[in-house]
């Protein structure tokens, strides 16, 4: 199984990004804390990170036959983007929204993401360890494929 790991934009400063609400680890610790987490469900792992809505907008449309479950951040994007959701229920893929900080702890704006009426699931407020939790939801997912 292949899991299409995206992340929206601005989550490539993380690290140095507002530490107090998104922790001091980098996008690089996260991605090795995915692979590792990966290897150990047997999954394996594309993962991205985009400041361009369009380009995660292509490599949504490209999951569809080269992957079989998308985790993303949408960050910004998914209290934006009509396009990402448009693309992500085309791709027609089991999707987890994973959030590091509790989007609904914050600003009003922040509430809503267009993104969670098209995913399996959604993880926000856990830090990294969303995605880790969301790789293991996604195999599990995969692995009794009822849908
Ligand atoms: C975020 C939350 C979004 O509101 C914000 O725009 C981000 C990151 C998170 O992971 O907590 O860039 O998706």
């Amino acid at each position: 199984n292949r899991v299409l790991v995206l992340n929206g934009p601005n989550l490539n400063l993380l690290g140095t990004r507002e530490p107090q609400t998104y922790g001091f680890e980098t996008l690089k610790d996260i991605e090795i804390m995915c692979r590792a987490t990966a290897e150990a469900l047997n999954v394996d792992l594309d993962f991205r990170q985009s400041n361009h809505e369009g380009e995660l907008v292509t490599w949504i449309q490209e999951a569809r036959g080269t992957a079989d479950a998308i985790l993303i951040n949408p960050a910004a994007y998914s209290h934006t983007s009509v396009a990402i959701h448009d693309a992500l229920r085309a791709a027609d893929l089991p999707v987890a929204e994973v959030h590091l900080s509790n989007i609904h702890q914050r600003e009003a704006f922040r509430h809503h993401s267009y993104v969670s009426s098209v995913a399996y699931g959604v993880i926000c407020g856990f830090g990294s360890l969303g995605y880790k939790l969301a790789l293991e939801a996604l195999a599990q997912k995969l692995k009794y494929r009822f849908d």
